[in-house]
């Protein structure tokens, strides 16, 4: 459990709270790019850590993610016409550049240089992968971009969904950081859906390491033959859960990367990014898209009850829900929108997420004592990230998971672009199980 104080901490992120100024140290998504596909295209409002912003892109590409209420008298940009490297208020014209800066307010004298004194709230963005990633903290404190592995992949190699969360975002991340719930709330009744993995060992043993850039989550289930399954996955500092998901286990070249970022205390915009290392996306694979309507609301939410349906909870899976998608979702929003953490009693099968909450904690507490937070980068020697990584392999018991993967202990802090291309991957690959 956490205390009231610190459920608050990490719960909190409107500008001024202690979470919220460390989420601003990170560059973190905004918007998808099909949100604002061409240049001059409308505008899309953009609601993040509690700020109301509007995003567009100028006729020379650029890309503006400036404050959504016209400095004249608070018009919404969002109705405004994008045109001519600017986006002009609708109400008496007023037009502003990517950059915040006011470039015409033609209801003001010819003379006037009243514009010049003015500069509206614009934050910095970055467009990797399909998404427009955005930092919103102090500007002499602002990151390199971090370089990780699936925004460097072609664009044909990735795929991104956006849906809601209607809770608090601390409530989605910690379902990353939770093995033992595949073994129920996505279980399927039969074995058609080939799950005998987590259905034998319901109760993983966790291993938990923190790293430079989060923590480390390993859960190991006993299986047949002297074997066991190892799922490894991986909390990236602040709102990214990276784990091994996809299709069969032994076809994973890649992984998934959930990530929950903050709307405001009770809502939360769950980006989904996957990436393959050496083969394009098949349509197929983006089976979450079925389940998000228009303004990437989902169609199966708390106000239809899911579209539970009883009779399928009998015989086709645990839930009676349709994809895992909407599991996580019934099983995060159903806390309520911000749950109460001093009521919950966490067992062995917490670990993870105990240590996820105690990292955050305690990078929260080292920036309000007025330390650096973790995982921030500064060189560009630096700026690469080979030991973040997700598997899940079926290994006879006596390897061990660190032992197969000494990739996973190269230290971001040596530059060794070798080892990140010549990863190796076992050959004794598990053939059954379906990963999340
Ligand atoms: S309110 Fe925007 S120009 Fe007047
Ligand atoms: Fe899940």
């Amino acid at each position: 459990m956490l205390s009231k104080e610190d459920n608050e901490l990490l719960s909190q992120t409107a500008a001024g709270t202690p979470m919220g100024n460390l989420i601003r140290r990170y560059w973190i998504p905004a918007l998808l790019s099909e949100e604002i596909p061409a240049p001059d295209c409308p505008p899309a409002r953009v609601r993040l850590l509690g700020e109301e912003l509007v995003a567009f892109r100028d006729t020379q590409g650029r890309i503006g993610l400036i404050g959504e209420h016209c400095a004249h008298r608070g018009t919404s940009l969002f109705y405004g016409r994008n045109e001519e490297c600017g986006l002009r208020c609708i109400y008496h014209g007023w037009k502003y550049d990517v950059e915040g800066n006011v470039l015409d307010t033609p209801a003001e004298p010819g003379d006037s240089d009243f514009r010049k004194k003015l500069r509206h709230t614009a934050y910095p963005t970055h467009e990797a992968g399909g998404v427009i990633y955005a930092y919103l903290g102090p500007r002499d404190k602002m990151p390199l971009f971090p370089n990780y592995e699936w925004t460097q992949v072609p664009l044909n190699q990735t795929y991104v969904t956006k849906c809601l969360l209607e809770c608090n975002y601390l409530q989605g991340l910690e379902g990353e950081c939770d093995s033992s719930h595949l073994s129920f709330l996505h279980r399927a009744v039969d074995n058609a859906r080939n799950q005998p993995l987590y259905k034998t060992d319901t109760a993983p043993i966790y291993e938990t390491e923190e790293t430079d850039f989060g923590v480390r989550l390993i859960a190991t289930r006993n299986a047949a033959d002297k074997q066991h399954y190892v799922r490894l996955s991986a909390f990236v500092s602040p709102v990214y859960g990276c784990v091994p998901a996809g299709r069969a286990t032994n076809e994973l070249d890649g992984f998934e990367i959930h990530t929950y970022v903050p709307i405001d205390d009770t809502h939360t915009w769950r980006y989904d990014i996957g990436f393959h290392r050496s083969r394009a996306v098949q349509e197929d694979e983006v089976h979450r898209r079925k389940q998000i309507g228009p303004d990437y609301l989902r169609i199966r939410n708390a106000r239809n009850n899911y579209l539970q349906d009883r009779q399928m909870q009998k015989t086709v899976n645990f839930t009676g829900i349709e994809d895992f998608l909407n599991h996580d979702a019934c099983a995060t929003e159903s806390m309520g929108p911000i749950f109460d953490r001093s009521r919950e009693h966490l067992g062995v099968s917490d670990k993870a997420v105990i240590a996820v909450r105690k990292f955050l904690l305690s990078s929260v507490k080292a920036l309000q004592e007025g330390r650096e937070p973790p995982h921030i980068v500064r060189e560009a020697r630096r700026n690469w990230f080979p030991h973040i990584d997700c598997f899940a392999y079926l290994l006879p018991q006596a390897v061990h998971w660190r032992q197969h993967f000494d990739y996973l202990t190269i230290s971001a802090e040596k530059e060794n672009p070798a080892a990140f291309a010549c990863r190796s991957r076992p050959n004794s690959l598990m053939t059954n199980g379906t990963p999340t």
